[in-house]
């Protein structure tokens, strides 16, 4: 967003999910501006139902309504793209991402996209989970988990290159084979 802000350098980078998978960061705000939407309708503290709703009479505001802020203060950005706050106005090309980049940008599913499958859906799944747990392959940490990923996707690409020519080889050898096969017969 702001193109340089000197109180973000640390000597530890930022991991990448708090960017790519972090609304605030994206500009739709924290927990995706739901924090403090409600400053139109003035913020009550005091005892409430499971539902959110006040069952005291005497409640007083902790915060009065705001009608013309209907949003949370650190969303710059709407899911639509209308953009409701100004960002970084000493630099002339600083503002919020553009709804290409934030689409491009957010991947708050990329753990479901495995696991809503691993270890419980697709047979092979259920093999590997079995066998790997027996056997102690179960990824532990962070490293373990990566690596295993990594080699998953090398599997998988080259799978996806060579797959295809390896198996019209394999079928092309076969018809020859069986042709040669018909030819000495006869
Ligand atoms: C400070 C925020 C930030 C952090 C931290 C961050 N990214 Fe990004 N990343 C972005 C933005 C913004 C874009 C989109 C840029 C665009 O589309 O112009 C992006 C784009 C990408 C892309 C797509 C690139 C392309 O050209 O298609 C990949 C892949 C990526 N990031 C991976 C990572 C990985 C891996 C990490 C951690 C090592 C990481 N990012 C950390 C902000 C971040
Ligand atoms: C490319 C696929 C893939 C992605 C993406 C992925 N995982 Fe995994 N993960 C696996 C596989 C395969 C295993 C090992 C098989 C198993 O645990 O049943 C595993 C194992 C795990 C385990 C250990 C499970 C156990 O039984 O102890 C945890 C925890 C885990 N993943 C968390 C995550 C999280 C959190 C993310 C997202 C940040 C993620 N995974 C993304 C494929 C993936």
């Amino acid at each position: 967003m702001a193109p340089a802000a000197p109180h973000t350098t640390d000597r530890a980078a930022r991991s990448c999910t708090s960017c790519h998978a972090t609304t605030k960061a994206l500009g739709y705000g924290t927990q995706d501006g739901r924090y403090l939407k409600q400053y139109t309708q003035g913020v009550f503290v005091d005892i409430m139902n499971e539902k959110g709703q006040l069952v005291t009479k005497t409640a007083k505001l902790q915060i009065s309504p705001i009608p013309d802020l209907p949003m949370d203060l650190d969303q710059v950005v709407t899911r639509e793209g209308e953009q409701v706050q100004s960002v970084g106005q000493h630099w002339p090309l600083s503002g919020p991402l553009t709804k290409d980049q934030r689409d491009h940008m957010e991947r708050i599913g990329v753990c479901l996209s495995c696991h809503k499958d691993i270890p419980t859906g697709a047979f092979v799944y259920r093999v590997i989970s079995v066998v790997g747990t027996n056997l102690g392959l179960i990824p532990k940490t962070d490293a373990e988990h990566q690596k295993l990923i990594a080699r998953a996707m090398f599997i998988a690409a080259n799978l996806e290159i060579f797959g295809f020519p390896i198996l019209a080889l394999i079928v092309v050898a076969g018809i020859y084979l069986a042709r040669r096969k018909r030819q000495r017969a006869q």
